[in-house]
């Protein structure tokens, strides 16, 4: 039986920023094929933790991928979200959700990806290699990190006196909070309407 909307999870690390356009999508009506209704940080301390309660969402601090599974079956949870997620997630879990774990690299992959690349350390790279346009990608999650197939891309000017921190935040602003929104929607409608494999 398919279903009105698709059942999100949300797995985070940090601040949140990308969790926030994806609540702010919802509310937009943006994204309305999917609702979030579950927040999975690694980590206790994570600011998005404190985003997802300010707007009635259920969340969880995962002690482990074993304990995590379950949490997520009871949910029927038929996306998952990485945004901003920094743990490796293994061959094992993500076989349990083939094509619906999705996550967003603030660079245009294959640049300044894979190990060591996240963060402020992607921009950093960036500005050191002296790339004049960077960006975001949205990908499937495979288990090569950052080695899924590609959804979608957006690039961003690299401008003059560009530090890490301006760069991350342009990215941001014109890149992650735009396609991470936007691929979120066109993955439920697909699971809605029965037409994603
Ligand atoms: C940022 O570096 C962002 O570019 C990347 O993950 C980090 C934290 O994002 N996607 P968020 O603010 O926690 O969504």
């Amino acid at each position: 039986m398919l279903k009105e909307k698709a059942n999100i999870a949300v797995m985070v690390s940090g601040g949140g920023t990308n969790l926030q356009a994806l609540i702010d999508a919802q509310n937009s009506g943006i994204l309305h094929s999917g609702q979030i209704v579950l927040v999975v940080a690694s980590n206790p301390n994570a600011y998005a933790l404190t985003r997802a309660a300010d707007n009635g969402i259920e969340s969880v601090v995962m002690e482990d991928e074993a304990s995590l599974i379950p949490i997520l079956q009871e949910r029927d949870i038929d996306l998952i979200v990485l945004a901003g997620f920094l743990k490796i997630l293994s061959p094992d879990f993500i076989r349990q959700y083939p094509d619906r774990i999705i996550n967003i690299h603030p660079a245009l992959i294959p640049s300044f990806c894979g190990k060591g690349c996240y963060g402020l350390h992607v921009h950093e790279k960036a500005l050191d290699y002296g790339v004049k346009v960077t960006g975001a990608t949205v990908h499937y999650v495979n288990e090569i990190p950052d080695g899924g197939r590609i959804i979608s891309q957006k690039a961003v000017e690299v401008q003059e006196g560009d530090t890490p921190e301006i760069l991350q935040r342009r990215v941001m602003e014109q890149a992650e909070w735009i396609l991470l929104p936007r691929a979120t929607e066109d993955i439920s409608a697909e699971i809605v309407k029965g037409t994603k494999a």
